[in-house]
């Protein structure tokens, strides 16, 4: 059991941001932060509020996937109002934040398996969802889900053993989860004040994906595409080049994607 304290006020303390954790909600355990933040959005709360939970009962994934939560991992929801041409930096912003606190506080290289996987080692160490209410050309709001697997024991969990991957299990220490949650959010923060130069956010994103160079399968509802993985667009589009030689551009949304 982890003596760490972890609450709001411990993640507040020292957090050197000026929007993004500006008010941090923290519950013992939630259904879902998407779903607390959501709320939270529609009555109003302001740009930068972040929810985070002890754990999660029902944690969902990308796809209407279950997303496992118990206590000692990182689930948090950050509600953002951004201009609608910020919209498809946000899964950059929201991966290379993942990437850059576990580099720094666990000292552990994760990369990012297109679109937005946190890999360690190859194994998922962490995910993101988003999820944005979008009213004409206007963003009522964008929510940014990160969950991460700090004290994940995988050989507790039979389904996901051998594919998931624990920040403690594999840096072999306690990683403190406050720490890394400040360093989340500030890295969160730099990179979103910057989004006006997306050109330096999509090239950090690019360099950092583990997906660019393999054979992937990327499956959408019945659709099913083979390629190699040759690019990926400023919006975050993945080019596929196809076995008969033609490109093609794979978007995120419904999309899952098997590699090798
Ligand atoms: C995925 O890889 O499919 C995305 C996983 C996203 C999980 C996070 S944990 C915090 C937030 N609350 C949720 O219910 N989901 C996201």
């Amino acid at each position: 059991m982890s003596a760490e304290i972890y609450s709001s006020g411990e993640i507040r303390r020292g957090l050197a941001t000026s929007v993004i954790g500006r008010r941090v909600l923290f519950y013992p355990r939630l259904a879902s932060t998407m779903d607390t933040a959501r709320q939270e959005a529609k009555s109003g709360a302001s740009e930068g509020t972040v929810i985070i939970a002890g754990e999660q009962t029902r944690g969902r994934g990308r796809l209407k996937r279950p997303w496992l939560s118990p206590v000692g991992n990182i689930a948090l929801s950050i509600i953002l109002r951004p201009d609608i041409a910020g919209l498809p930096c946000l899964m950059m912003i929201s991966s290379l934040a993942a990437v850059r606190s576990i580099r720094e506080v666990a000292g552990l290289k994760a990369r990012i398996k297109w679109p937005n996987d946190v890999l360690i080692g190859g194994k998922k160490a962490g995910g993101i969802l988003i999820e944005n209410e979008v009213k004409g050309d206007r963003v009522a709001y964008a929510v940014i889900g990160i969950g991460i697997n700090v004290g994940l024991r995988t050989a507790d969990h039979a389904d996901i053993a051998g594919i998931a991957a624990g920040l403690n299990e594999t840096a072999g220490r306690e990683i403190s989860r406050a720490e890394l949650v400040r360093s989340l959010l500030e890295e969160f923060e730099r990179l979103y004040l910057a989004l006006p130069d997306g050109q330096t956010i999509y090239e950090e994103w690019r360099d950092n994906l583990a997906t660019l160079g393999k054979k992937v399968t990327a499956t959408s509802g019945k659709d099913v595409m083979e390629g190699i993985a040759v690019s990926v667009d400023g919006n975050g589009a993945l080019v596929l080049r196809r076995p008969d030689g033609t490109m093609t551009r794979v978007v995120a949304g419904d999309v899952t994607l098997r590699e090798g």
